[in-house]
């Protein structure tokens, strides 16, 4: 029989990041995170947070550890844990999971966080690496993780509800994490995310231009309580509205001229707020510039690239698959002093292994 004694448990969850092509600018609640107007994303497949959590049974606390964590980042993060446990332990319940909370509080609690991307790629996404803690402290208080990670897996409506609920959890943390649940296109409005479905899209790819790698100077929680004093921000929730329904339809079509067109506007409007507010910010170099002057030409063409930007310097390309090695031989020959990363669409977060030592 299997000694009942438990040293180590150990959970690795990976959550990838993801895109807005329609931006989360703007919140109604700056504590729940809830955003201002709806928002419409690409979740990525690659591009990822991996969280390993190791629950030991001497000692106690939480150490949270990962290559380019900063200290701000390390005690958000902590105190997101510490609220977030009490959350997930309640939504456990509701879906009839038992849950360990004794052996959680009676153990060291040991993360390490880290990127797949390089921790220089100045691309450090709070989405991912919110959504992959979710994860793994879910995993970590659940007695019956085998049931946990089949059910998180799960595509009917019981898997989806619980993906919901944790989502919500992990929006409390950072917004735009509840969108890296789902995947591929994902739509988030109000307190929930789920992902769309009926899309006539291609597969596609997905390129970053590292335009830029140092850490951002404004950070986009202060962006969010930033841009309310720009002009523009007047009846930005009225545009936004639209261009989801444009956006909506043009996805359930495959009309990629109109999904660049809508996603192009988006970009440009998000960095207009930050150019305009009562204290101008702005995360472009001149390499920035350069890239979106270059890429324009290609907007108005039959087959547009959907081009993007977050709130930072690098660019985003996303075009057909089958046209990703003319893309990556394009920007190559284009911008050939920038590192490009690459990726493709993908499902969402999930816990990816585990293991109890004894
Ligand atoms: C610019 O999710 O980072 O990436 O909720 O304060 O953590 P917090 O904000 P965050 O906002 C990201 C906004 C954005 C656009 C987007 O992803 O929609």
């Amino acid at each position: 029989m299997k000694e009942v004694f438990r040293v180590t448990t150990h959970i690795t969850a990976r959550a990838p990041s993801n895109i807005a092509l329609i931006k989360y600018m703007g919140k109604v609640d700056p504590v729940l995170n809830i955003p201002e107007n709806p928002s419409l994303s690409l979740t990525l497949q690659d591009l990822c947070t991996v969280v390993n959590l190791r629950l030991k049974s001497e000692g106690e606390g939480i150490s949270l550890s990962g290559p380019g964590l900063s200290e701000a980042g390390r005690t958000r993060m902590i105190h997101y844990i510490q609220k977030s446990v009490p959350l997930i332990t309640e939504v456990l319940n509701k879906f009839e999971f038992k849950v360990d909370l004794q052996r959680w509080e009676s153990s060291q609690v040991e993360i390490e966080s880290r990127n797949t991307f390089p921790a220089s790629s100045g691309i450090a996404s709070s989405a991912s690496s919110f959504a992959a803690v979710t994860l793994a402290v879910a995993g970590a208080l659940v007695q019956d993780l085998e049931r946990f990670q089949l059910s998180l897996d799960n595509h009917d409506d019981y898997g989806r509800k619980l993906r919901r609920a944790l989502a919500r959890i992990s929006r409390q943390g950072s917004g735009s994490s509840c969108r890296s649940f789902e995947g591929p296109w994902v739509y988030w409005e109000g307190e929930d995310a789920e992902a769309l479905n009926e899309i006539q899209m291609p597969e596609m790819a997905h390129f970053v231009l590292l335009v830029d790698s140092s850490p951002k100077k404004v950070s986009s929680s202060l962006a969010h309580s930033m841009v309310r004093s720009s002009p523009l921000w007047n009846e930005r929730v009225k545009r936004v509205e639209e261009r989801v329904k444009v956006l909506k339809q043009a996805l359930k079509s495959g009309d990629i001229p109109t999904v660049s067109r809508i996603a192009w506007s988006e970009a440009w409007e998000m960095h207009s707020l930050f150019h305009t507010c009562s204290e101008p910010f702005s995360y472009w170099t001149p390499g920035t510039i350069d890239v979106l002057r270059g890429l324009a030409s290609f907007i108005l063409q039959k087959s547009p690239p959907i081009v993007t930007l977050d709130a930072g310097p690098n660019v985003h390309v996303i075009v057909p698959a089958s046209q990703r090695d003319e893309w990556r031989a394009r920007l190559k020959e284009l911008w050939p002093q920038f590192e490009i990363l690459e990726d493709r669409p993908g499902l969402g977060a999930r816990v990816v292994s585990s293991s109890d030592g004894a």
